[in-house]
C-alpha cells in the first residue's frame, strides 16, 4: 500500500444537503451525513479486506463481489483478491467490523458508518446488512487521481429514512426467466433497496410450482413457472444481499389461472382458460363455501414454508364483483350474514385468509382495497389508487407502504416518481401515525414489456425512488439527482443490467441491420405514450395487447427522459435566460441534425415495413426541425416575424400527434425557445 503524503487536512465540504443543493460526490442513494476531506487512499495490487467476523457468509461473499468488482473496474491484479486470505504480516487496507449476523426483516438496522484515511477503510456496521449497504456505497466512491485508482478521504454515517423499499415484479402477465430476476436484485443491492415483491399469480398465469395441487401450476402457467428449487436459489440470492423475498398470491379477483385448474373454487361455472389479454376479469373465488378455505389452508401452509419472510401479500386488487352479484348461492350467504355488499364480503374472505395464514405465523400484506374496519390492524396496506389510502391505513392505526405514484410501467418521467414522497404534505399526520409509513414499493407490471426490455423500464427510474426512500426528505434537487443517476446508471449496466444495451439491440432488429444511428436519432426524442393511453391507443387502432403480441416496434425500443432530451431542454431552458450565443449555437445544432434525419431514415423505413407506422413523426421531427432553424439566424432569434411564428405554431401543432403509440418530446422546448406557448 502506497501512501498518498498530503500537507493539509482540510474539510471542503460539508454534509449538510439542503444547505449545499449540490452533492459533493455522485453517491445514489445520497447519505444522510457525509464528510469529504483532503486527500486519498490509494488502490493497488496490496489491497486487502479483513472482517472481523468469520463466520459471517453473507457478509464474507459480499465483500469477495466487492473485490472482484474493484478488480474489475480497476485492471489490478489483487494480490490477496479474497477476504481475510492474507498473512498476518500483511496490514489490512480495508477493516469491515460488524456487531452481529442482521436478520432478513422488516426494520432490520441497516446502518453504517465509512470513514477512508490516507491509510485505510473502516466499514462499521451494527449488522451484516448494514455492511453490505456501505459497500453499496464505497464502490461509488472509487475514483481516480493522479492515474491511479482511490477512494477520497471521506467519514459517512448512513442510514435509511424508511425500512421498507421494495420492488414488485409481475411474472405473470409476462414471464421472467430467473437471471432477469437474479439481474434486478443485483441492481436493488446498489440502490440499497430491501423488498422484493413477487407478483406470482394473475389471470394470465400461475408461475410456481404447487406441490400440494399441482394443477395450479400444469394447468395454469402454459409451461412457464418456477420450480421450488429456482424459488429457494432466488430467495437464498436475495437474502445474501438483505433483500427479503415478499410472494403476492392475488385472491380473489385477478384469479383466472386458479380456475382453470380448480373451476370448483370459482364463483361461477367452468370451464377456464388462462387469459392472454389484460384488463379486469370476471373469475373470482368463491367466498362462500368451506372447500375455498380448506383449499387455502392446505396452499398456505406449504408457501408458509417455502417462503421465510413474515409477510404474504395476498392481492386483493380489482375484484369487480360480476360473479359474486349473478350467483344465488352467494347472494342468499351474503343476506344471512348480513353482509351488506361486495367489499364487506371480501373483507370477511380477508378474514378468513388471515386467519389462515396467522395460524402459519404470517402476517398479511395486499393492496388498499382490502382495508375495511372488520379487518385487524396488523396487516399492511399497499397503497394504489391513491395517496388516500395511505393517510387513512395511517389514521387508523394500519401500516402502509406507497405505490401511487412508483407506476414504473406507465413511463412517467423520472421527475415525477423522485418527487413523490410516501410522508404526504397536508396529511395532518401524528408522529405515531407518520411511523405507521413503512416505505414504498416501485411496481414493474408486465402487460407490455419482455424480458428483452423490462430492465428499461424499471431503471434507472426505480434508483430515483430508491433514494426517496433512503435519503432524507430534503434530499431533492432534481439536477442534482439527474447528475447522479447517470453516473449509477453506468454502474448498474455494469452490474449485468440490460437497460441500455437492450436499445441498440432492438434497433438493429428494427433497421433489419447495423446502420441504425438514424434510428436513434428519432428514438432518442421520442416517447412512449404515458400512463395507459398506449394501450388505448392501439385500441383505436383495432389493436389489443396480449401476452403474445409482439413488444419489438419502436415504442418498445423508446424510453423515457433520454439524455439528449434532458440535454436539450436544459440548453432551451438556460438560453431563454441568458441568451448566451454559444447555448445558441449547440441549440443548432440538435436542430440541424434532426433537421436532416428524415432523409437518412427514409430509405430505411422503405425497407423496413415495422419502422412504417413512424415515418409521419420522422418527417414532422425534420419539417420542425428545419422550420426552427430558419428562424435561428445569426445568434438571435427570429421572435417578431408574425407570419413565422404561425407557422411554426401550426407545425409544432402538429407535430404533437403520436403514431405507434410514441410522441415527440422535444416540441414543448422548441416553443420555448420561440416564446410560443406565452403568445398564445
Ligand atoms: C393494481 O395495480 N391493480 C394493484
Amino acid at each position: 500500500m502506497k501512501k498518498i503524503i498530503f500537507l493539509t487536512v482540510l474539510i471542503f465540504s460539508i454534509n449538510n444537503f439542503a444547505q449545499n443543493k449540490i452533492s459533493t460526490m455522485k453517491i445514489l442513494p445520497y447519505p444522510q451525513n457525509m464528510k469529504v476531506e483532503k486527500g486519498f487512499l490509494k488502490i493497488d495490487e496490496g489491497f486487502t479486506a479483513q472482517i472481523n467476523f468469520n463466520k459471517n457468509t453473507k457478509l464474507i461473499k459480499a465483500a469477495n463481489r466487492f473485490l472482484m468488482e474493484l478488480e474489475k473496474r480497476t485492471g489490478i491484479f489483487l494480490e490477496y483478491p479474497l477476504v481475510n486470505e492474507f498473512p498476518d504480516s500483511v496490514k489490512p487496507a480495508m477493516v469491515i467490523d460488524v456487531k452481529r449476523i442482521g436478520k432478513v426483516k422488516l426494520n432490520e438496522n441497516e446502518s453504517y458508518s465509512l470513514t477512508i484515511t490516507n491509510e485505510k477503510v473502516l466499514l462499521k456496521a451494527e449488522t451484516d446488512i448494514g455492511a453490505i449497504r456501505g459497500l453499496a456505497t464505497l464502490i461509488q466512491l472509487l475514483q481516480v487521481n493522479e492515474q491511479s485508482y482511490c477512494f477520497p478521504n471521506i467519514e459517512i454515517n448512513d442510514s435509511p429514512r424508511f425500512p421498507w423499499r421494495g420492488l414488485m415484479i409481475d411474472v405473470c402477465r409476462h414471464f421472467m426467466p430467473i437471471n432477469v430476476i437474479k439481474r434486478n436484485l443485483d441492481g436493488m443491492t446498489a440502490a440499497k433497496m430491501n423488498v422484493f415483491h413477487w407478483h406470482l399469480s394473475e389471470d394470465q398465469g400461475f408461475r410456481i410450482e404447487c406441490k400440494t395441487f399441482p394443477k395450479l401450476h400444469e394447468l395454469g402457467s402454459r409451461g412457464d413457472y418456477y420450480t421450488q428449487e429456482q424459488v429457494k436459489d432466488i430467495i437464498n440470492y436475495a437474502a445474501d444481499r438483505g433483500i427479503r423475498v415478499i410472494p403476492e398470491f392475488d385472491i380473489p379477483g385477478h384469479a383466472t389461472s386458479w380456475l382453470v385448474a380448480y373451476p370448483e373454487l370459482a364463483s361461477a361455472p367452468g370451464p377456464y382458460e388462462v387469459d392472454k389479454y389484460y384488463g379486469i376479469k370476471n373469475p373470482t373465488i368463491n367466498p362462500t363455501i368451506e372447500k375455498t378455505y380448506e383449499f387455502f389452508d392446505k396452499f398456505f401452509a406449504e408457501m408458509s414454508k417455502l417462503f421465510p419472510d413474515e409477510y404474504i401479500h395476498i392481492g386483493g386488487d380489482e375484484n369487480n364483483g360480476k360473479q359474486w352479484n349473478a350467483n344465488p348461492e352467494i347472494q342468499k350467504f351474503m343476506k344471512s350474514n348480513n353482509i351488506k355488499d361486495n367489499h364487506e364480503l371480501q373483507a370477511y374472505f380477508n378474514r378468513r385468509i388471515l386467519g389462515i395464514l396467522t395460524k402459519y405465523n404470517k402476517k398479511m400484506i395486499g393492496w388498499d382495497e382490502i382495508l375495511h374496519k372488520d379487518i385487524p390492524n396488523n396487516i399492511v396496506i399497499q397503497s394504489w389508487r391513491g395517496k388516500k389510502a395511505l393517510v387513512k391505513a395511517a389514521k387508523n392505526g394500519y401500516q402502509g407502504i406507497l405505490s401511487n405514484g412508483y407506476y414504473i410501467d406507465l413511463m412517467q418521467p423520472t421527475e415525477y416518481h423522485y418527487l413523490n414522497d410516501p410522508v404526504i404534505e397536508n396529511a395532518n399526520l401524528t408522529k405515531e401515525e407518520e411511523k405507521r409509513i413503512l416505505g414504498g414499493e416501485a411496481t414493474m407490471w408486465t402487460e407490455w414489456v419482455t424480458q428483452e426490455n423490462m430492465d428499461s423500464r424499471i431503471w434507472p427510474r426505480t434508483a430515483a425512488i430508491a433514494e426517496r426512500l433512503w435519503s432524507p426528505a430534503n434530499v431533492k434537487d432534481v439536477d442534482d439527482m439527474f447528475s447522479r443517476l447517470d453516473k449509477f446508471s453506468l454502474l448498474l449496466e455494469d452490474y449485468g443490467l440490460t437497460h441500455i444495451s437492450y436499445q441498440e439491440k432492438m434497433l438493429r432488429r428494427l433497421v433489419n441491420g447495423r446502420n441504425t444511428q438514424p434510428l436513434k436519432t428519432l428514438v432518442d426524442v421520442v416517447e412512449p405514450l404515458q400512463e395507459y393511453k398506449r394501450a388505448g391507443d392501439a385500441r383505436k387502432n383495432g389493436k389489443e395487447f396480449s401476452q403474445f403480441t409482439p413488444f419489438t416496434r419502436v415504442v418498445d425500443a423508446a424510453n423515457v427522459d433520454s439524455k439528449i432530451v434532458l440535454t436539450f431542454n436544459k440548453l432551451v431552458d438556460k438560453y431563454v435566460l441568458d441568451k448566451d450565443p454559444n447555448t445558441l449555437k449547440s441549440i443548432k445544432n440538435y436542430l440541424s441534425i434532426w433537421a436532416e434525419n428524415h432523409n437518412k431514415l427514409l430509405p430505411i423505413i422503405k425497407k423496413s415495413p415495422i419502422l412504417l407506422e413512424v415515418e409521419p413523426l420522422s418527417k414532422d421531427l425534420s419539417t420542425l426541425a428545419e422550420l426552427s432553424l430558419k428562424g435561428l439566424s445569426g445568434n438571435v432569434i427570429k421572435s417578431n416575424d408574425e407570419k413565422y411564428l404561425i407557422e411554426l405554431e401550426q407545425i409544432a401543432n402538429k407535430s404533437k400527434n403520436s403514431y405507434g403509440q410514441v410522441e415527440l418530446v422535444v416540441v414543448d422546448a422548441i416553443e420555448k425557445l420561440f416564446g410560443i406557448s406565452e403568445n398564445k
